[in-house]
């Protein structure tokens, strides 16, 4: 694995560091206080290409290499993580998904619009009495022939509200368990399909987290992604790439943190001198960066190893397992170095700790994370 970035992967990683500081940064305060969505912001990173970055070119996608896309998600989630989940939703389980295994007519009619982001998308697995026990769903989709019949409550579900396309994880076949269960596109604005409670979260407040609720809604049978009871296996799979997404969330979290910890270290005096000139915070400093760059090696193994078409499940539990990890660490520690200017709003790190905490609950907790990499272990 080379570690020298390309010069196209360096460009990637400075235009994203530019939208984030010129388009992000201001207001994201105000965003997480109000716990308002960054549609505009959305709007601009579809129009730069960071909403499909993957996505073959020929879907108005960027045709770049997971890589590109894990540096951009650095940037962005160093300053406004309310953005990158809406970002990593969209990019690995929205656009890589259907791309992978949606048909050609669902790639034009969604995926075309979904990487621009004319539409955003929504993944909705996790149910009420349904999070990392997956398999076990209550949300029925049952067979009428020509559609759909789709009952149940989705919960938890990022860009809730603001989607356009949500994929729907729901049981045809209880029968047969997880084999049985498929993945069907549900449009907004079908019959039967409300938007419902929004969540008052801890962190990333500025996405937009609600419940779902489908009443008989009639989904035809042309928006199953895969063969009929291929929904379980969708989801894993998508899954697995969605975690380096939530993984290099995490991992911007806390390389934001450690940067306005270092810049305020070099700022502030205490007894005398800079803080940066106390050995206390240069010893909290360089452990911050070695837990850093640790996960950002995994992240980027995990990426690289996606991009080799090799088997990449293990690095990318691993990179998430770690990478959460380090982002409480990190956050908590940059708090720490700031004082009490650390646990007010204006300086940033204590959103950023609050943010830290959702990488090690969604897309698969701490606990599942460890479930995967032991069961890949012992296999
Ligand atoms: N990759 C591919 N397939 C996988 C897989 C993986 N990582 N993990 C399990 N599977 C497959 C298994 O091979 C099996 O299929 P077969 O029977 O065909 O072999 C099937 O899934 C069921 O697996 P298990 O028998 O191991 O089932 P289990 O109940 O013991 O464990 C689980 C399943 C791994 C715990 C799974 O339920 C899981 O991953 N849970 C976590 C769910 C999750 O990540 N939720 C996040 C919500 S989405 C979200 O957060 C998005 C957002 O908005 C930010």
């Amino acid at each position: 694995m080379n570690l020298e970035l390309t010069e196209e992967q360096l460009t990637v990683q400075k235009a994203a560091r530019d939208f984030a500081q010129t388009e992000l940064l201001p207001g994201v305060i105000e965003r997480d206080t109000e716990q308002k969505f960054p549609s505009d912001q959305i709007k601009k990173m579809g129009e730069l290409g960071f909403m499909g970055m993957m996505t073959d070119p020929k879907y108005n996608g960027g045709g770049m290499d997971t890589i590109s896309y894990v540096l951009a998600m650095e940037e962005i989630s160093k300053v406004d993580a309310s953005a990158s989940v809406c970002m990593s939703v969209n990019n690995s389980l929205v656009c890589w998904g259907l791309e992978r295994f949606g048909t050609d007519e669902q790639k034009e009619k969604y995926l075309k619009k979904l990487t621009t982001a004319e539409y955003i998308g929504a993944f909705c697995l996790s149910e009420p009495e349904a999070g990392s026990d997956a398999t076990s769903q209550r949300t029925t989709a049952e067979d009428k022939g020509d559609y759909y019949l789709l009952n149940g409550t989705k919960n938890w579900i990022t860009n809730g509200k603001s989607a356009s396309v949500y994929i729907v994880i729901a049981q045809t076949h209880p029968e047969k368990k997880h084999k049985g269960i498929n993945a069907l596109i549900v449009e907004r604005g079908m019959p039967g399909f409300v938007v419902g409670k929004k969540e008052d979260k801890m962190g990333i407040r500025g996405s937009d987290t609600h419940s779902l609720m489908f009443t008989d809604v009639k989904v035809p049978k042309a928006n199953r992604i895969g063969e009929d009871g291929f929904g379980f296996t969708f989801a894993m799979t998508t899954l697995n790439g969605g975690r380096i997404g939530i993984a290099s969330q995490a991992l911007g979290i806390a390389s934001g943190a450690y940067e306005l910890a270092v810049k305020y270290a070099k700022e502030r005096k205490a007894f005398g001198k800079h803080l940066s000139e106390h050995q206390a915070i240069q010893f909290k400093l360089a452990d911050m960066a070695t837990k850093i760059n640790a996960a950002r090696l995994l992240v980027w193994q995990a990426a690289y190893l996606k991009d080799q078409k090799k088997d990449f499940v293990k690095a990318a539990a691993m990179a998430k397992l770690f990478a959460s990890q380090i982002a409480q660490e990190v956050t908590s520690e940059a708090v720490q170095i700031h004082g009490g200017y650390g646990y007010v709003k204006e300086f940033h790190v204590e959103r950023l700790m609050r943010d830290a905490k959702i990488t090690q609950i969604y897309e698969g907790t701490t606990e599942i994370q460890k479930m995967v990499i032991s069961r890949e272990l012992l296999r």
